[in-house]
């Protein structure tokens, strides 16, 4: 298998490989530390119904099921990512980390491309390591003791899931979810420091409002999706992009109206942001 960089920051394509739920375990290691090394990996061209594609995602964790919408007939780990001809709004069209709202967030998240427009839909990813590491040593030092709450209830974010949920809702899902954690947060395996806020979700710092967060915010925010610390990849059907999610952020640009995009999405658990 071949790893060729996208960008300096983020993003490798891995060519030369074929992804099945029995792949040999010295092939997992191998992927899983390229996807470690540029934080998001992606292939092109695989051949992986639902069946094929959540036995791949079990070789590199354990799925976990999305707390909104209800996964595809006979599979709820794996959520569709849709949006219709008619529908303006794309799901998760927003800067974020997927879940960051709950106490654990995913450790990653595998998403397969099973429709896709013939041109747009493509998605970014910025390396919250590369943001950390190019703040100075006074705003890391102010930012390290720092927790910042996290919620589903951002209205930009949630106004990019009523669609699905029209159409798609999980029953007696609670109605919001908010988790606090850490600005700065260490990675498990790798120990790199990331700056661990995002659009999406991250509301305030803990012990301050939302308008006297706000500043600092949105200077992080900016900070985070600076050209340098982003990749973008496009699509084809049978596409497949690995994220890691504690250490990634990315955003699905929605620039298709009029024509299909359908993806299937696994998250795979992960542990409390430490
Ligand atoms: C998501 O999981 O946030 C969706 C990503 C995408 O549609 O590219």
């Amino acid at each position: 298998m071949r790893v060729k960089p996208l960008a300096g920051a983020v993003g490798a394509v891995i060519e030369d490989v074929r992804l099945t739920a029995d792949m040999d375990a010295a092939r997992v290691a191998e992927i899983r530390a390229a996807w470690l090394a540029h934080g998001v990996v992606f292939f092109h061209e695989q051949d992986l119904p639902p069946a094929e594609f959540l036995g791949l995602a079990k070789r590199f964790g354990t799925p976990v099921e999305y707390p909104f919408v209800q996964g595809i007939d006979g599979f709820p780990e794996i959520i569709p990512v849709l949006k219709l001809p008619h529908e303006r709004v794309n799901f998760g069209g927003v800067w974020h980390t997927d879940t960051a709202y709950l106490d654990r967030p995913p450790m990653a998240t595998m998403l397969v491309a099973r429709e896709v427009p013939e041109a747009g839909g493509d998605t970014m990813f910025a390396s919250l390591t590369a943001a950390w590491a190019a703040l100075s040593p006074a705003m890391q030092a102010l930012l390290k003791p720092l927790r910042a709450l996290n919620s589903s209830a951002r209205a930009d974010v949630s106004k990019t899931r009523e669609d699905r949920l029209k159409d798609s809702a999980k029953a007696g899902a609670p109605t919001q979810y908010e988790a606090l954690h850490r600005v700065m947060r260490t990675h498990p395996e790798t120990g790199r420091p990331a700056l661990y806020i995002n659009s999406g979700h991250t509301a305030r710092f803990e012990g301050m409002t939302e308008a006297e967060s706000a500043p600092l915010l949105e200077f992080l925010f900016r900070h985070c999706t600076s050209p340098e610390f982003t990749c973008r990849f496009r699509w084809g059907v049978g596409s497949l992009a690995l994220w890691d999610n504690r250490c990634c952020l990315h955003y699905p640009l929605n620039d298709y109206h009029g024509q299909k995009r359908l993806m299937h999405r696994v998250t795979l658990a992960g542990d409390v942001p430490g």
